[in-house]
């Protein structure tokens, strides 16, 4: 790949009872699909340096589920990202199809989630972490939903109490990040709680059009929702990547990759 471009987010995460005594900055990765950009990806690694984050966040399909899945930029990404960072990691629809098919996709997901964790990335399978920065309190919490919620026609519902059943209840007093594949299911994010949802997914709806914004899913759904960007739902928010890469229709058209930093303050 040739260029992306970096597309920043202010996010608020102090109030009146915590207080945030200075602005620090996550990057948030999305949809590489094991893309490269520069060998071993040195010119992603350099603009992720350049904003000097306090954590990494991804949001899955790193790489892209095959017969026989290529994932070394996306290990060598992780290798170097985790020598400098805290780096938290949720699966795409791609890593979770690796997972449940192992019939057809052999051991790569097994090879491929054991070398990650191995070199010190926090892969949240459904799960959640806590770390503190500033004496802020956040939990970080890793979505990864069946095919069934990614089916061209007649997805899954999703829903709040779903969600509890799978992750739990989000305590007070933290800040929740939740790092979720799939945007479309926002109203759901945002009533079981969390506060920032990080999603990707739509690739921006690949071609984008003036006063329209995406045209069409990677999996063929014309105009999808949350495609690209900040929403606000009841003080909840969600930040949509672009994604930097791209997988089977290669088209990106007014919609250049994207690195997204995030400045919390
Ligand atoms: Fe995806």
């Amino acid at each position: 790949m040739s260029n992306f471009k970096v597309t920043r987010y202010r996010v608020r995460i102090g109030n009146e009872n915590r207080v945030l005594e200075r602005p620090f900055s996550a990057v948030f990765l999305s949809d590489l699909h094991n893309v490269s950009y520069g060998e071993n990806n040195r010119l992603l690694l350099q603009e992720i340096r350049n904003e000097n984050p306090a954590l990494v966040l991804v949001a899955g399909d790193m790489l892209t589920a095959g017969r026989e899945t290529q994932m070394d930029a996306a290990v060598s990404l992780m290798n170097e990202l985790t020598k400098r960072y805290q780096v938290y990691y949720a699966n795409g629809n791609h890593e979770h199809r690796m997972k449940e098919k192992p019939e057809k996709y052999g051991a790569s997901y097994e090879r491929y989630s054991n070398t990650i964790k191995s070199l010190g990335v926090h892969l949240l399978e459904n799960g959640s972490e806590r770390l503190e920065i500033q004496r802020m309190a956040l939990r970080i919490w890793g979505l990864e939903l069946d095919q069934t919620y990614f089916r061209r026609g007649g997805r899954s519902v999703l829903t709040a109490s779903r969600i509890d059943e799978m992750l739990g209840r989000p305590e007070e007093g933290c800040f929740h990040i939740l790092l979720a594949h799939h945007p479309a299911y926002f109203d759901a994010y945002a009533s079981w709680g969390a506060d920032l949802t990080l999603s990707g997914h739509l690739h921006g709806g690949m071609i984008r059009l003036p006063f329209v914004g995406g045209l069409v899913s990677p999996q063929m759904r014309l105009f999808p929702k949350y495609d690209k960007g900040l929403y606000t739902k009841k003080g909840k928010k969600l930040i949509v990547s672009a994604g930097l890469g791209n997988h089977t229709v290669n088209i990106r058209i007014n919609n250049p990759p994207e690195l997204v930093v995030i400045d919390f303050v």
